[in-house]
């Protein structure tokens, strides 16, 4: 990466932003990107609020210190127990220019809209799921949809691990939508509010009837950030336009960089940074 360059920094616990990362480059091929993954600590979704605040506030510093005017948080688990904090308490302390946004909000704003029943179905991790921030949000926007959410715990130790597309996966895939569903016969759209389950779409639509639809929310938020930036050209003024892409992690790069291919479809090369 120049070294005046100013990214759009992604940020995920692990392999499961490189998901979104994918369609933002789609939508907006100009811009340059940094991609951070917390592989060294990954999964997020079974931690406590306060650990997942600290890990990625952590994450945002580093991004920031690496010249990201706008960091993306590619992770429902850091969107749900962190953004708020991060954008109330901690932004205006280190830079009020910089701006930090996360993945439910734009997908909320849409949920309701790709329902005709009324009821809808969100997956997520254990953290995602208690913290409520689905339910909380879609209330705001759409106040007559129905939410029903299930915590799906094995989902991403089974991406993570490259065991997704094994028959293995298929007993956990089958409980957690059997569990969702039994909660309301009449759903007719589910949202995988996590960035590491577009991973298991082929699994997940074998257990769910026909008419049913299931949204990913890559491109969701892909097209929230176009309209973001468009509405804010103070900020489009100060990204880098060089189409670069730069990878980082916390673990073994090398391992990064074989499985990543896995999510991204394109091969990539990382560094191993430390997060403090
Ligand atoms: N990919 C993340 C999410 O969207 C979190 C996965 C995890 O670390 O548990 O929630």
């Amino acid at each position: 990466m120049e070294q005046n360059s100013a990214p759009i920094g992604v940020f995920d616990s692990g392999y499961g932003g490189l998901t979104v990362l994918k369609e933002l480059e789609k939508a907006l091929p100009q811009y340059d990107y940094l991609y951070l993954g917390d592989n060294a600590r990954a999964p997020y979704g079974t931690r406590s609020f306060d650990t997942v605040y600290e890990y990625t506030l952590q994450a945002v510093k580093w991004l920031f210190n690496q010249g990201c005017p706008l960091v993306i948080l590619a992770c429902n688990t850091a969107s749900a127990r962190a953004l708020r904090n991060i954008q109330q308490k901690d932004l205006p302390g280190m830079d009020a220019e910089k701006r930090v946004l996360g993945v439910i909000r734009p997908t909320a704003e849409i949920a309701g809209k790709l329902t005709k029943t009324g009821n809808i179905g969100i997956l997520g991790t254990q953290g995602t799921v208690s913290s409520h921030s689905y339910m909380l949000e879609l209330q705001k926007f759409y106040p007559n949809v129905n939410v029903y959410q299930e915590a799906c715990p094995m989902w991403v130790p089974l991406v993570e691990n490259n065991e997704h597309d094994k028959t293995g996966a298929n007993y956990f895939v089958k409980q957690h939508i059997d569990n969702l569903l039994g909660q309301c016969p009449d759903m007719d759209a589910i949202f995988l509010a996590c960035t590491h389950y577009p991973l298991l779409l082929d699994k997940i639509k074998q257990y769910i009837p026909e008419g049913m639809r299931v949204f990913e929310q890559g491109s969701i938020v892909a097209e929230s950030l176009v309209h973001y930036l468009e509405r804010h050209p103070e900020m489009r003024s100060r990204l880098s336009t060089a189409s670069s892409r730069s990878f980082a992690t916390t673990d073994q790069a090398a391992s990064f960089d074989r499985q990543a291919t896995v999510f991204y479809g394109k091969s990539v090369s990382s560094r191993r940074i430390e997060l403090l």
